[in-house]
């Protein structure tokens, strides 16, 4: 017999707890405790019936490779990680209005170009509103085939036939529902049952099946984090509103790595990869300007390149000011200090600024030789090498220790047109066209500027007497 009861579950992590709280006490989200009816059956134990016998197979390299389609969109297929595999769930999240939608019918298009027929079931545009954009974007295909539907029996009903299409997009999984639940569309029984069919469903018809999913304040994909479990890729779709700049990256991939990021813009005429992100990165920055040195930095699992500014002006007060923006006072405070003892700069009797570019707040050790690097560059006046990155923590003796995840950060600079990487020892890679230089300590990040710490700290005494 069906247990009919109510169950109090966390919207953001996916706990069940057995009362309302206001505050989950597993994910520590406030007001996210909502109450679910639930209908699961008591577990009947084992003994009440016989399983099948499972197949087993060998691990060898019999294995059948994953089939892939290229969708012909090259940014999408590298991040993909070489296309499009049959049988797969693809979730894909970002902002309200970043442009999902787009990029998705985009997608089908180009595929159904390339002769797989293509389902796009929308659950938050109409068939009027989705093909008057269609046909706004020139994107036009008999193949392509859609529909408005929120119903995952329906679709299921639709779809899963013995000529299935081989690719369906489903926009958005916070508008779908099961009518055997009990629960409104968005919540997490019915996100996380609603998923579950539609994966099945692709699975066992060998469809490609993409998951629209919306994000939440902080930038997580709504609903249980099982829903990331449940698929085989986990995209995001990011960029900011005012800018036309989008970038695709993997956080999660089963047939891929999850350093590729794909870049595009928003025109009017729809999405446009950018072949080039390099020109577009350095198209905000000035030139070779001094105090500016770029740190390929990971922001979690995700690469991310940032500019850190310096800027150092003369002070007359007693103790100048040290102001920071987007990364640890005391951190700067430590590298001053070693600068001055090690390499012999003097910076006592100067305002020092320190700026991470673009409002992002950088928390990582690896971030002390780009800053070093910024500050000596603008006490100095010299530009950093065009077109370098640098990564590295800075010891107390000067020394600069190695960070993780170096080959991350490599690929994501050479990515982005980047040509040198300053970095520190037992850190190099192969197989990319960067040039690497190894800075063993701060007397060789001096040299870079062209100069050796004994050398300037003679001249720094000349220009004091
Ligand atoms: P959309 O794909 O609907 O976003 P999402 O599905 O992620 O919510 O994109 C909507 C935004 O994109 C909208 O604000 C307008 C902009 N846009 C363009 O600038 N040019 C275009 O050609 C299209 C289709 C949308
Ligand atoms: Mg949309």
């Amino acid at each position: 017999m069906a247990k009919h009861a109510s169950r109090f579950i966390c919207q953001s992590c996916g706990t069940v707890h057995p009362k309302w709280s206001g505050k989950c006490d597993d994910c520590g989200a406030w007001n996210s405790i909502a109450e679910e009816a639930s209908s699961e059956t008591t577990p009947r134990g084992l003994t009440s019936g016989k399983g099948h016998k499972i197949e087993m197979t060998a691990l060898d390299d019999k294995a059948e490779d994953a089939v892939r389609a290229l969708t012909g969109i090259a940014e999408l297929d590298r991040v993909l990680g070489g296309g499009l595999v049959a049988g797969s769930a693809v979730l894909i999240g970002g902002d309200p209005g970043i442009g999902k939608s787009t990029l998705l019918l985009q997608t089908v298009v180009a595929v159904a170009q390339k002769g797989l027929s293509c389902a796009y079931v929308s659950g938050e545009e109409s068939v009027a509103q989705t093909s008057l954009r269609a046909r706004r974007l020139g994107l036009l295909s008999p193949q392509v085939r859609l529909a408005s539907a929120t119903s995952v029996r329906d679709i299921i009903a639709t779809l899963d036939t013995p000529s299935p299409p081989g690719v369906v997009i489903i926009d958005s999984v916070q508008t779908m529902y099961l009518d055997n639940l009990d629960a409104a569309p968005g919540t997490v029984s019915q996100v996380r049952a609603a998923s579950h069919e539609l994966i099945k469903m692709a699975k066992k018809r060998g469809m490609t099946l993409f998951l629209v999913g919306h994000v939440t304040k902080d930038g997580q994909i709504a609903g249980p984090r099982v829903l990331e479990h449940m698929v085989d890729t986990v995209l995001y779709f990011e960029g900011e509103r005012g800018h036309q700049f989008r970038i695709l990256r993997a956080v999660k991939n089963r047939f891929g790595g999850t350093d590729e990021i794909g870049v595009f813009e928003m025109s009017d005429a729809g999405l446009k990869e950018v072949t080039n992100p390099s020109a577009l990165f350095l198209s905000n920055r000035e030139g070779a300007i001094s105090g500016a040195c770029v740190f390929a930095g990971m922001e979690g699992s995700r690469p991310l390149l940032v500019e850190i500014q310096a800027l150092i002006a003369p002070s007359y007060m007693s103790s100048p000011r040290r102001a920071v923006v987007g990364w640890d006072a005391n951190r700067l405070a430590m590298i001053l200090a070693v600068l001055e003892t090690r390499c012999g700069l003097r910076f006592s009797d100067k305002e020092v600024y320190l700026s991470v570019a673009g409002g992002i707040r950088v928390g990582e050790p690896a971030a002390d030789l780009a800053v070093a690097a910024a500050l000596i560059s603008a006490l100095y006046d010299i530009p950093l090498p065009a077109a370098s990155v640098m990564f590295g923590e800075i010891g107390l003796s000067g020394e600069i220790r190695a960070v993780s995840r170096v080959e991350s950060r490599l690929r994501e600079a050479e990515k982005l047109g980047f040509r040198e990487a300053f970095l520190p020892k037992h850190s190099a890679f192969k197989g990319l066209t960067l040039g690497l230089k190894v800075v063993d300590n701060v007397a060789g990040l001096m040299r870079v500027f062209g100069g050796s710490a004994k050398r300037d700290k003679r001249q720094e005494e000349a220009a004091i007497s």
